[in-house]
């Protein structure tokens, strides 16, 4: 949960505090007033980037405003882990940033260095930004990005949003120390073969031994005879045969290899089991997915729609009254919208109620969930806004005056004119 946000010097605000608390908030302000801003800087502060619906910011001077020099962001909230209050501090200053965890009230920074601070963040939300941003962060524009995409696409971001991408990263890792195993051993094989061939073209040690003694027989039937350099030679090859037998004999080549194929049994088993984890807990979660999902809709389409059914690719089917399936694709661009909502409040809801993978977050930001509906449609908005009490803290950013009724506080943002930052009026 968000408790506040200080900005100086954030695009269009030089200096302001936000504060946020339990329940639902509403962001209001025209065009160009500052309410995407604010949701930029939450997204900026905690992960040190900012993803639009086309692309990410990527020089952080951008965020400076305009002709000033450095911008400081900081947010407080509440870790969904261990209900802890952090502060997370972020400068931006020629191209830079630094940033600082405190663990709050008033403690000494945790982390003190960007890489650190994003480390010790995805630890405390419980999952990594790809999760949190999708189960919390709809983005402007991107209501519909579920219904849009593929079942497969569809299943990965349920995935994600379910905190379950984890599991596929972890995966990827165990992957890659299998292969990097599996290399090291091809090494130790190959660096064995060729010892053992350098040793075949050597002489055995009784061949040495027996060379030996004929020099020794030779230097005493025939004492003029010199040997001493043939004994230097013979010499050099009994070191050359006890230096391949020694390497042959080091643990690297004689223990290694069954150390290496116990951790790639090992590896190969924890990769099983990794990838059954998240099908065992989606197949867990998808009844209550399903249900949430369903009761949102049927409570906004209640009177179009009979059903909403999500099969087991993820597929997603209307219902109309008479029960016939209508396909999505002939929905119109609002139900569509409507289908996305209900698809996301429901899988936040069930998260909410039945959390496997981690806590969630119990927050949910959505940027203009009104756009592109028609006024009839609009109208569920409000009460879609109201019934979302199960989630802690929803902050909704809008045009949209019918809105304001259904929120607890509603935030309105008055710009005053180019490069001055705009007025708040804050009403409960
Ligand atoms: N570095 C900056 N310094 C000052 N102002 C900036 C800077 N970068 C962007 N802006 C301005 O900040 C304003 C706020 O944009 P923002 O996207 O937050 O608006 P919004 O309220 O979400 O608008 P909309 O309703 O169109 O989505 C824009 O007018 C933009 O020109
Ligand atoms: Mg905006």
């Amino acid at each position: 949960m968000l408790k506040s946000l200080e900005l100086k010097n954030f695009k269009v605000f030089a200096d302001q505090l936000f504060e946020f608390d339990k329940g639902s908030l509403a962001i209001v302000g025209p065009n160009g007033s500052g309410k995407t801003t604010i949701l930029e800087a939450i997204e900026f502060a905690l992960f040190k980037r900012i993803t639009r619906k086309d692309k990410t910011i990527r020089k952080v001077d951008d965020l400076i405003k305009h002709r000033q020099r450095k911008s400081k962001v900081k947010l407080t909230f509440i870790a969904p882990v261990n209900q802890r209050e952090y502060s997370v501090i972020r400068n931006i200053y020629h191209g830079r940033t630094t940033a600082e965890l405190r663990l709050e009230p008033d403690h000494a920074p945790i982390e003190s260095t960007p890489r650190k601070v994003n480390e010790e963040i995805e630890k405390i939300l419980g999952m990594d930004r790809h999760a949190f941003s999708a189960l919390t962060y709809v983005r402007q524009g991107e209501i519909d990005s579920l219904s849009r995409s593929t079942p497969s696409k569809r299943r990965a971001n349920l995935y994600n949003m379910m905190g379950l991408g984890i599991y596929n990263t972890t995966t990827g890792k165990t992957k890659k120390l299998f292969k990097a195993l599996r290399k090291e051993l091809q090494a130790i094989k190959e660096a064995r073969k060729n010892l053992q061939s350098i040793k075949s073209l050597l002489p055995s040690d009784d061949e040495i031994q027996a060379a030996r003694s004929t020099i020794k027989r030779i230097n005493q039937d025939v004492p003029d005879f010199d040997v001493s350099s043939i004994e230097t030679i013979l010499e050099k090859v009994r070191m050359s045969v006890e230096d391949i037998d020694s390497e042959l004999g080091k643990p690297n080549i004689t223990d290694r290899p069954d150390e290496i194929s116990h951790d790639m049994k090992i590896s190969k088993q924890l990769q099983r089991i990794l990838q059954t984890i998240p099908d065992i807990a989606e197949v867990q979660l998808r009844p209550h997915i399903r249900q949430e999902a369903r009761t949102i809709f049927k409570e906004i389409f209640g009177d179009k729609y009979s059903d909403l059914v999500i099969d087991d690719d993820y597929d997603v089917s209307l219902f109309d009254l008479k029960g016939n399936k209508v396909s999505l694709m002939a929905a119109s661009g609002g139900e569509d919208v409507c289908v996305n909502f209900a698809l996301r409040v429901g899988m936040n809801t069930a998260l909410q109620k039945h959390s496997i993978a981690s806590p969630p977050p119990g927050l949910l930001i959505l940027d203009e969930p009104g756009a592109g509906l028609d006024s009839h449609r609009r109208r569920w908005l409000p009460d879609a806004v109201q019934g979302l009490d199960s989630i802690n803290q929803v902050i909704v950013v809008t045009h949209m005056e019918e809105l304001k009724q259904s929120v607890d506080r509603v935030i309105t943002l008055i710009p005053q004119g180019k490069g001055r930052q705009p007025l708040l009026e804050i009403s409960e």
